[in-house]
């Protein structure tokens, strides 16, 4: 019984696992979702005994690296709903609370936490739960060779299986099958798609900031930016293009065009995406169902339609010798029409995958940066002196994506150092089915099968050891050397391998890096050419004060929701101005 709870258990550390706190929040409590979805295998009565957490450390003293216990499975969804939303804070208050337990028995600790546990702990610690051992790693050596060794420290396939609502993908493949995704996927994510990536981010970012001009102050910066990218996604992966305030709707179900409800039906599918992962695409066509959930039925059948016209067009286009359009639906048909190639519901899961895992991961970095920037007008004109050097005064839609995006340095710095704080996707890996040696600072430990094992990338990310003193600080800077004045002459550092994961690394690295590196650039050049963002001033506060609350709320209200991500960006309008009608307070 055990061993069957645990192997269907879901880890809480992956981007792509299973949030439950959101999926109970959308039905209302957690025990319906066991009674509604018991193929979905989200076992309560696995909420382990506490003697499973004896018998965890007792395997885990073996081992020889320190060791913390938590009484709570981290992986029971119904703990995972109440943790700090209720219980943590109540313990909190208690005069023995603070501990082990409020410290590290919630989802999401790592971020609040940052290097600290492994400041006291060391680069490896265990922490025991009532589920399975986890190890939490801080050492840039030892994750640089789990990343690397793919088959000894695979991905934990069971967390998913979720993604499978459309067919096998990219996530939920392994051995030869994943070398097959990888190998045609990869050809999709080419160098004419980043073309056509870079060329409507600018085109989206330049709608987006006109509109945010215009409006004085806005508080949808978060949802604006997952407009953005979401229209991104919609032409570099099916050459669909919209205007940037395309509204959102609810879907209309009585509708016969197909490709008129694509976008909308894209979109509820991401919003809902976690509920539609729970109850699977069976479940939700049952018509006693909410509202909510027959909209994500319609939404599901109406996306599977449109792909399946677009598959059906380029089949015949190909077949009448016609050239394939550059988009990444196109481009993994004709990759899979000869012997070895994807199946038609392999293309729909890599399709669905793409834009599940390219979405709020680009729009959080995108929101996380523009609050950062507005606190820091002095790092905004850094930028600016770059995107002046080298685009001059030529107008947006001139700027060349194989000459401009790769002299923009600074403009990535930016990047690196938003998803160095505030790295949206955690990762996890296991042991699997054998028991797994480790070296960590020169010696050796033999880590047990089926043990996770969790790269603690905000720990990696902050620790001084690596980043020094300032480690904490946004500082993009730190990414640029430069032996003299000439911004032609400055250099992109390499961090130490193992130090910096925010796309993982090794062979299962994520395949989108370059596209949110491209889209991200472009987005911020486009912002940041001709204007600038400051925070709106309360009343009763000057722009310092303004720029210090929302450093805070940045720094104290985020956390991790399905990415990590602001929980209320709501709270602080943004003011974005010309900069040629107003000069730069500093
Ligand atoms: C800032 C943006 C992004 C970050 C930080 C990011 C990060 C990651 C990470 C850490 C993984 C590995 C997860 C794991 O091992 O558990 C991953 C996988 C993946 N990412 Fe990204 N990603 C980003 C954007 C994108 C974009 C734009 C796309 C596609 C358009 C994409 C597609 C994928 C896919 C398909 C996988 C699964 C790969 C596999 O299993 O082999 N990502 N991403």
């Amino acid at each position: 019984m055990d061993r069957e709870c645990r192997s269907n258990s879901v880890s809480s550390q992956s981007a792509l696992s299973l949030p439950k706190t959101r999926v109970s929040a959308a039905l209302g409590a957690t025990a319906e979702i066991v009674s509604l979805s018991p193929a979905r295998r989200i076992h309560i009565e696995c909420a382990h005994a506490p003697s499973h957490v004896a018998q965890n450390y007792l395997v885990a003293r073996k081992i020889g690296l320190p060791v913390r216990v938590i009484p709570i499975d981290p992986e029971n969804p119904l703990w995972m709903v109440l943790d700090k939303r209720v219980f943590i804070p109540l313990f909190e208050k208690l005069p023995f609370g603070p501990g082990t337990f409020t410290r590290f028995n919630w989802r999401g600790w790592e971020f609040a936490d940052k290097y600290r546990a492994h400041e006291e702990m060391g680069d490896v610690f265990i922490m025991v739960t009532p589920g399975k051992l986890w190890v939490h790693l801080c050492s840039p050596d030892a994750l640089a060779e789990i990343l690397k060794k793919d088959k000894d420290f695979p991905r934990p396939l069971e967390i998913f299986e979720m993604t499978k609502v459309f067919g096998d993908n990219l996530s939920t493949a392994d051995g030869k099958s994943w070398n097959k995704h990888r190998k045609i996927t990869s050809l999709a994510f080419n160098e004419h798609n980043n073309e056509l990536v870079w060329s409507e981010t600018i085109r989206q970012s330049r709608s987006a900031v006109n509109y945010w001009t215009s409006k004085g102050a806005t508080a949808s910066i978060a949802d604006d930016a997952r407009t953005i990218s979401l229209h991104i996604l919609s032409a570099a992966g099916f050459g669909k293009f919209y205007p940037f305030q395309a509204s959102r709707g609810s879907i209309d179900t009585t509708t016969t065009s197909v490709a008129a409800n694509y976008k909308e039906s894209l979109q509820i599918i991401l919003d809902n995406c976690v509920l539609l992962f729970v109850l699977g695409t069976a479940v939700i066509q049952k018509p006693w169902l909410p509202k909510k959930a027959r909209e994500l039925n319609a939404a599901v059948h109406s996306f599977r339609a449109y792909m399946t016209e677009v598959y059906e067009a380029e089949k015949k286009a190909f077949s009448e010798d016609k050239p394939a359009a550059n988009n990444l639906m196109t481009q993994l048909v004709r990759a899979s029409l000869g012997d070895d190639g994807l199946s038609e519901t392999e293309i729909y899961g890599n399709i669905f995958v793409f834009n599940f895992a390219g979405h709020d991961t680009t729009a959080h970095t995108l929101a996380f940066t523009i609050y950062l920037l507005a606190t820091d007008p002095a790092m905004q004109d850094w930028v600016f002196e770059e995107l002046e050097h080298v685009l001059g005064e030529r107008p947006a839609d001139e700027w060349a994506y194989t000459t401009e995006y790769p002299k923009l340095k600074r403009t990535l710095a930016v990047l690196y150092e938003t998803i160095r704080l505030y790295s949206p996707v955690p990762i996890a890996k296991s042991t699997g089915n054998s028991d797994k040696p480790l070296t960590v600072d020169g010696k050796t430990y033999i880590i047990p099968a089926k043990t996770l094992l969790i790269p603690n990338h905000i720990a990696v990310h902050t620790h001084p050891k690596y980043w020094g003193e300032d480690s904490l600080k946004f500082n993009p800077k730190r990414w640029i050397q430069s032996t003299s004045a000439r911004i032609d002459d400055e250099v992109f550092v390499t961090p130490r391998k193992g130090s910096f994961i925010p796309w993982s690394d090794g062979v299962r690295n994520c395949p989108g890096k370059k596209f949110s590196q491209v889209e991200f650039v472009a987005c911020m050049a486009t912002l940041l050419k001709e204007h600038y963002v400051e925070p709106k001033v309360f009343d009763g506060e000057d722009m310092g004060q303004a720029r210090r609350r929302v450093l805070k709320l940045v720094e104290e209200d985020t956390g991790q929701v399905l990415l990590l991500q602001m929980f209320h960006p709501e709270r602080a309008p943004m003011v974005w101005k010309r900069r040629s009608s107003e000069k730069m307070v500093g």
